[in-house]
């Protein structure tokens, strides 16, 4: 498989959790992208531990969390508990962030760290060297089926290149608007890993267009 397909649970029936996240076992996805929402840090809750104890009892893919919350360290052990391949958190909700991504290190979970469309990519360089994964947000977080913020592709391009020129093996995920039309595109201009909510359940044949992006 060419692209990292991490299809975003939150858009998934909760009524039918099970099925979906079986359905997401046998498809062609590498990883569960697992969106926490607070309702402080953006406006919108999404899901706690209760829900994803009953998602990793069915995971068979490594899961990615997407923590959007602020202060993140209170979580990080309980996440890595529930073997979470990655945690994310967001650099504009982290004072300390280079404390933040060592301690997800240190529970021995690859550490990722987003920025908001607003955010300057250059403020990651300094980080780069102590995180497995940075995670370009292409809309404002805090909903699924928003439309893809199309500047996103420019800070891709030179997240790309600082990676490269640093010679880091950091993960470039992009998260948000993604879909069947735009996945070629984004892969060209240097993203590896790509979140797909609505793009994925909204879909007559999810399996197929799960198998369609990853390949593209
Ligand atoms: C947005 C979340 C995304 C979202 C993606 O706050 O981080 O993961 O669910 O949904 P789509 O793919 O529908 O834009
Ligand atoms: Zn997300």
């Amino acid at each position: 498989m060419k692209n990292i397909i991490a299809p975003s649970v939150l858009s998934a029936d909760f009524g039918n959790l099970e099925r979906d996240i079986k359905m997401l076992n046998g498809s062609d996805c590498t990883w569960l992208h697992l969106d926490i929402m607070d309702g402080v840090f953006v406006p919108n809750m999404s899901f706690g531990f209760p829900v994803i104890e009953s998602i990793a009892k069915v995971a068979k893919k490594p899961m990615d969390a997407h923590l959007m919350i602020v202060d993140p360290d209170r979580y990080i052990e309980r996440f890595a508990k529930l073997g979470v391949e990655y945690i994310t958190v967001h650099l504009e909700a982290c004072t300390h962030l280079n404390r933040t991504v060592a301690a997800i290190r240190d529970c021995g979970v690859k550490a990722g760290v987003a920025i908001n469309p607003h955010t300057n990519v250059a403020l990651l360089e300094d980080v780069l060297p102590y995180i497995d994964m940075a995670l370009i947000m292409s809309v404002n977080p805090g909903f699924g089926g928003q439309k893809f913020i199309p500047q996103s592709v420019e800070k891709v391009r030179k997240l790309r290149k600082m990676i490269d020129d640093s010679g880091s093996k950091c993960l470039i995920e992009i998260d948000g608007g993604v879909g069947e039309d735009n996945v070629a595109m984004l892969a060209q201009a240097g993203v590896d890993a790509f979140v797909a909510g609505s793009s994925v359940f909204g879909s007559k044949d999810p399996l197929a267009t799960i198998t369609f992006m990853a390949n593209a």
